[in-house]
């Protein structure tokens, strides 16, 4: 039997809106049928660079209209639980923007939601889909690096007065939850906790030091990390200085270390094993695997082939029509559960232990 079609909608046409619409434009089978925003000029902007055939300001017009499939919900953070919610009641399969919610609790809400009326939801986890990604798992999980004992973690950018002005839900603990932990860092956090595993206790300091005129959260963010597998880490974040995006990760065990760097995802950094056999085989599947996946834009413009990835994925669940086991949503709990125990830690100057919270 052929996979039926789906019309998919994307929702919120701001920075991110064109990654989702390429990636979905790239699938057959798929077509674009509604661009929303509650801004009229970004829905026409947006539909007519993809030939999206219906715009809208209203996202009632988008659950309301029984041809469409699926959603992806590219919106300001402290509208994703509350507009994931509405999508499902009305049926619709959606693909979340991280982070999936702000609060842990929000998100298991929708979990229940989404098994009770079972359609797909997926946490955008782009990264998880990357081939070279997924090689660096699976040498984890065989464990050739040995013990992980220790990981470092660092992000750095500039984000300009006009990325806080031009979208106003950001810089506010109401509107973004925090910022270039909650926001930027969010990806360092997720692969973190997917590649390591969870996390015990931390202890984390913040700061405001470029932006405090345009913003009322943090900039700058630091913490020491432990995890449950009782490796320490460090992260070192900020959206206040620097030069090119680095978003790296560096994790070293007993037999050996691997960094790499999101923002140029075909790429390691540097890598070594004890086992000089093992590590001539895994050079050759990285190689591979390297080969197999999309040609990289460079910098910033990473996230375009990793949505392309996560896309494929989210389709393909839906056309499987497999009851969903909420994993993914389970680990996506994770991430903001971490993220608020930091901000936590942040605030009080504690440090705190990591309970995990309902759902996660
Ligand atoms: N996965 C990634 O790598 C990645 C990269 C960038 C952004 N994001 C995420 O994508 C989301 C959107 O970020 P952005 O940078 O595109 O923000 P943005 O501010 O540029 O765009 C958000 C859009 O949502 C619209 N909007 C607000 N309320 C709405 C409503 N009720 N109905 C419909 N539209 C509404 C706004 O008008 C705006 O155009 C955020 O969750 C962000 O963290 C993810």
């Amino acid at each position: 039997m052929s996979n039926t079609q789906i019309y998919h909608a994307i929702v919120g046409c701001g920075r991110v809106s064109s990654n989702h619409a390429d990636a979905f434009a790239r699938i057959p089978g798929v077509t674009l049928y509604y661009a929303n925003d509650i801004l009229r000029e970004r829905t026409e902007e947006l539909a007519s660079r993809f030939g999206i055939q219906h715009v809208t300001t209203n996202y009632q017009d988008v659950l309301n209209d029984p041809k469409v499939t699926s959603i992806s919900l590219a919106v300001p953070h402290y509208l994703h639980a509350s507009m994931a919610l509405q999508a499902i009641a009305s049926g619709k399969h959606v693909l979340v923007e991280k982070p999936f919610v702000i609060k842990p609790e929000d998100g298991t809400e929708v979990m229940t939601s989404m098994q009770s009326k079972g359609v797909v939801v997926m946490p955008v986890s782009q990264h998880h889909f990357d081939p070279i990604l997924c090689c660096i798992k699976q040498l984890i999980l065989d464990n050739e690096l040995g013990n992980i004992v220790m990981t470092r973690s660092h992000l750095e950018c500039v984000r300009s007065k006009e990325y806080y002005t031009d979208s106003p839900w950001r810089g506010l603990w109401s509107g973004e939850g925090g910022s270039v932990l909650i926001n930027q860092a969010y990806h360092i956090v997720d692969l973190l906790l997917w590649l390591v595993g969870s996390v015990k206790r931390v202890k984390a300091e913040m700061a405001n030091l470029a932006n405090a005129k345009i913003m009322e959260t943090e900039d700058t963010f630091t913490a020491s990390i432990v995890f449950e597998c009782k490796a320490l880490g460090n992260l070192t974040i900020t959206g206040a200085g620097g030069g090119e995006w680095e978003s790296y990760i560096e994790i070293i065990g007993t037999e050996g270390v691997i960094a790499f760097d999101i923002a140029y995802p075909n790429t390691i950094h540097r890598f070594e094993l004890n086992n000089k056999t093992s590590m001539q085989a895994w050079k050759n599947k990285f190689e591979e695997s390297r080969e197999s996946g999309f040609v990289s834009p460079p910098g910033i413009d990473y996230y375009g082939n990793s949505h392309c990835h996560q896309a494929r994925a989210f389709v393909e669940q839906i056309w499987s029509q497999l009851p969903q086991d909420g994993v993914d949503i389970k680990h996506a709990l994770k991430v903001v559960n971490l993220i608020q125990h930091l901000y936590d830690s942040a605030r009080s100057g504690n440090t705190v232990l990591v309970e995990t919270s309902s759902g996660a």
